[in-house]
C-alpha cells in the first residue's frame, strides 16, 4: 500500500500542496517519498528514502517549481526503500514521470522486453516499466493519453497510477485497477489521490474512479473513460461531508474496524506474490531436516495454522515456537540442517530477531515473512516474502494476520507440489479456493457484521469467555481469544476442544459464553461432542459454522454462518473475521478504544 497524489493548478505552485497532501497519506506508507513537477518544459524530481518530514528537511520539497505535479509516499513491495526505488520513476529521456500504488504482476516479462529494445532501468521496482511503456507510445507520436492507455492495456495486476510528461505539460493522466483512486475538482485546479483525506483541505467535490477506468486531468476539467474500450463515463462529483479525521479512517470510527474491512483488499494483494520467491522458500523448506516456525503474538497463531497446512498438504512437519521460548527450548538442537521460517508483521520484534540471530550463529537458514520491506527481518533472511498488507495502525493485528495465513497457505501448496504430495486435481481445487478467499471474506463482512454486533452487545458484560476449536481451528480459537483479551481486557481461555476436559471444563457453569469454531472438516463430528459436553454443563454456545449446518445450529444459542466455498485447510482465514468483529464490538460496547489498548504496543522492540 502506497499513497499517490497528483495536481494540476490553473495558477500557483503545486509542490507545497502535493507535499501537504502526501503527509495526510503517510498512514499508507512511509519508507520513502518523492515529488515530480513540470516546469519550463522539463521534469523536476525530488525523492529519497525516509519519512516525508525527514526528506523535506534535507531536500525542501516546496522549492520545486511548476503548476503540475505527481507525488508518492511509499510502502515497499518490490525493491528495498532506497532513493532509486522511490517514486516518481522516469523513462530513459526524463520526459515521463510516474507514481504508482499497487503491484504490476507481469513486470518481469515487460522489463525483459523493454531492456531488449534498449531501455535502461534504474530501480528494482515493478513500476518502472510504466514510464518506459509510455515513452514508446510518445515516441510513436501518440498523445500522452493514448500512450498511457496503450501501456495500461499491457499491465496485469493492481494499480493506481498518475503520469505527467513534458510532451503535454497541461495534463495529468491517471488510472485505476484494484488500487483506490479519487479525483478532486476545485475552482483552482484538479487533483487525484489514493484517498480523500489527502485532498479534503482543498476540495470536498470528488469523483471515485472505478476499476478499469482512466482519467485525463486538465486544470479546469476531468474526463473519465473505460480503459478497455475508450467509452466515456459520465459520473457526477460527490460532496464529502467528513472531517479530515473521519476521512483518514474512511468514515470508520476506528482504524481497527477500517483494517478489518480492508481484508478483502489485503488478501487480494497477498495473492500477488512473486512465484520465484515462493518457490525459493518452499525449496529451502523442502531440503531441511528440521523446520521451526518462529513468531510472537498473532504471528505465532498464524504459524500454528501453518504447521497444520504444511503437514496436511505437504506431509512436512514444522514446529511452531513462540520466539521468546525458542533458545531455551530448541536452541541446542539447531544446526546447519535447520530452517527457521520467522513470521513477523513488523519484522522488528525483539524476541523474534534475537532467536533468529541465535539460529544464524548456529548456521541455520533463515527465511522470513513480513509486512515491512527493509525491516531487520528482511536484512537477516536468506529469502523473504513481503505480505503486502500495507501499514496496520490498529495495535491488534487483523488484516496482517489473514494475509500471513494466505502467504503461508501458498507456501504449503508449493511445498505439496515440489514434494509430489497432491494430485493435479487437488492442487487446482486448492488454488481455486485460495483465489476465492478475498470474495468470501468480503461476503462475510457484508453479511455477518450486524449479527456479530448483536452477539457482542448480548455478551459484552460477561466476565469470562471460552474459545474452542479442533485441528487447524485451534489457531482460530487462540487468535480469537487474543483479539478479545487485547482490546476488551476480558479474561478468556482458548484450547484445542479435545483438551477442554483436561482442565478448562472446570470453569464452565451456567451462562459461560463458549465460542466454538466448527468448519465442516474432519473434526466436525468430534466438535459436536465437545459442544454437547459444554452445553450440558450450562455453557452458552456461540458457534462459527458452515452456512446451513443445521446440527451445529440446533445446539447453539447464537450462530454466525460462514459461506461454504472454501477448502477446510483455509478455514482459519474466513473464520477469524467474525471473531475480530466480536472483539471489536465488545470493546466498543465497554466504552474502550480498540485502537489504543492499555499496556500494549504495535511493535515490541525490547526484551
Ligand atoms: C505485539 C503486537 C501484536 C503482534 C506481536 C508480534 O505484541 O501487539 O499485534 O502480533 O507484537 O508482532 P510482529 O510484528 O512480530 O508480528
Amino acid at each position: 500500500m502506497c499513497g499517490i497524489v497528483a495536481l494540476i493548478l490553473k495558477e500557483g505552485q503545486a509542490s507545497p500542496i502535493l507535499h501537504e497532501a502526501l503527509k495526510r497519506l503517510e498512514y499508507r506508507g512511509y519508507d520513502s517519498a518523492g515529488i515530480a513537477t513540470l516546469y519550463d518544459g522539463k521534469i523536476f524530481v525530488k525523492k529519497d528514502a525516509g519519512k516525508i518530514d525527514e526528506i523535506h528537511a534535507r531536500l525542501n520539497f516546496d522549492s520545486i517549481p511548476g503548476k503540475v505535479g505527481v507525488s508518492h509516499t511509499r510502502w515497499s513491495t518490490h525493491g528495498a526503500p532506497t532513493k532509486e526505488n522511490a517514486h516518481p520513476h522516469l523513462d530513459c529521456k526524463g520526459n515521463v514521470a510516474v507514481v504508482h500504488n499497487g503491484v504490476i504482476e507481469n513486470f518481469l516479462e515487460l522489463k525483459d522486453e523493454l531492456i531488449e529494445r534498449g531501455h535502461r532501468f534504474i530501480s528494482r521496482t515493478d513500476t518502472e516499466v510504466v514510464p518506459h511503456l509510455v515513452e514508446e507510445g510518445l515516441d510513436a507520436g501518440l498523445s500522452l493519453y493514448d500512450a498511457t492507455v496503450n501501456a495500461l492495456r499491457r499491465l496485469k495486476g493492481s494499480y493506481a497510477l498518475a503520469i505527467i510528461s513534458t510532451k503535454e505539460t497541461d495534463k495529468v493522466v491517471c488510472a485505476r485497477n484494484e488500487s483506490p483512486l479519487v479525483l478532486g475538482l476545485s475552482d483552482y485546479g484538479t487533483f487525484c489521490a489514493s484517498d480523500i483525506p489527502a485532498i479534503l483541505p482543498y476540495t470536498n467535490k470528488v469523483i471515485v474512479l472505478n476499476n478499469g477506468e482512466v482519467a485525463l486531468l486538465e486544470a479546469d476539467k476531468v474526463t473519465v473513460k473505460r480503459i478497455s474500450d475508450g467509452v466515456t463515463v459520465s459520473r457526477d462529483a460527490k460532496v464529502i461531508e467528513w472531517s479530515i479525521e473521519q476521512a483518514e479512517k474512511q468514515g470508520y470510527p476506528h482504524f481497527m474496524l477500517k483494517e478489518i474491512h480492508e481484508q478483502s483488499t489485503s488478501l487480494r494483494n497477498a495473492l500477488r506474490l512473486q512465484e520465484q520467491y515462493l518457490d525459493l522458500i518452499a525449496t529451502f523448506l523442502d531440503r531441511s531436516e528440521k523446520i521451526f516456525l518462529l513468531a510472537a503474538g498473532t504471528s505465532h497463531y498464524a504459524c500454528i495454522a501453518a504447521s497444520y497446512m504444511f503437514s496436511k498438504l505437504a506431509r512436512l512437519a514444522a514446529c511452531p515456537v513462540i520466539s521468546s521460548e525458542f533458545i531455551e527450548n530448541y536452541g541446542d538442537s539447531v544446526g546447519i540442517d535447520t530452517v527457521i521460517l520467522a513470521v513477523s508483521q513488523s519484522g522488528e520484534t525483539y524476541d523474534t530477531l534475537k532467536a533468529v540471530d541465535y539460529a544464524r550463529m548456529k548456521a541455520a537458514t533463515i527465511l522470513g515473512i513480513t509486512n515491512v520491506v527493509g525491516s531487520t527481518l528482511t536484512r537477516v533472511s536468506r529469502a523473504y516474502i513481503v505480505q503486502q498488507s500495507g501499514p496496520e495502525i490498529g495495535v491488534a493485528a487483523t488484516k496482517s494476520y489473514t494475509a500471513q495465513l494466505l502467504v503461508l497457505a501458498q507456501i504449503a501448496l508449493k511445498l505439496a507440489k515440489i514434494r509430489g504430495k497432491l494430485s493435479q486435481d487437488e492442487i487446482d481445487e486448492l488454488k481455486a479456493s485460495l483465489n476465492r478467499i478475498p470474495d468470501v471474506v468480503e461476503n462475510i463482512l457484508e453479511t455477518c457484521e450486524e449479527k456479530v454486533k448483536e452477539i457482542a452487545i448480548k455478551y459484552s458484560k460477561e466476565k469470562l469467555f471460552l474459545f474452542l476449536g479442533r485441528g487447524i481451528s485451534t489457531a482460530t480459537a487462540l487468535e480469537g481469544r487474543l483479539k478479545l483479551l487485547e482490546i476488551s481486557y476480558t479474561p478468556s481461555l482458548a484450547y484445542p476442544a479435545g483438551e477442554s476436559k483436561h482442565g478448562p471444563i472446570s470453569v464452565v457453569e451456567d451462562g459461560v459464553p463458549t465460542i466454538f469454531i466448527c468448519p465442516n472438516d474432519e473434526t466436525r463430528k468430534e466438535i459436536l461432542g465437545n459442544i454437547m459436553e459444554m452445553k450440558s454443563r450450562g455453557a452458552k454456545i456461540i458457534s462459527m459454522c458452515e452456512e446451513g449446518d443445521q446440527k451445529i445450529k440446533n445446539l447453539s444459542d447464537d450462530v454466525v454462518e460462514i459461506p461454504k466455498q472454501i477448502h477446510p485447510i483455509l478455514s482459519p482465514i474466513p473464520y477469524i473475521v467474525p471473531l475480530q468483529l466480536l472483539a471489536y464490538y465488545i470493546a466498543v460496547e465497554k466504552g474502550l478504544d480498540p485502537d489504543k489498548p492499555r499496556n500494549l504496543a504495535k511493535s515490541v522492540t525490547v526484551p
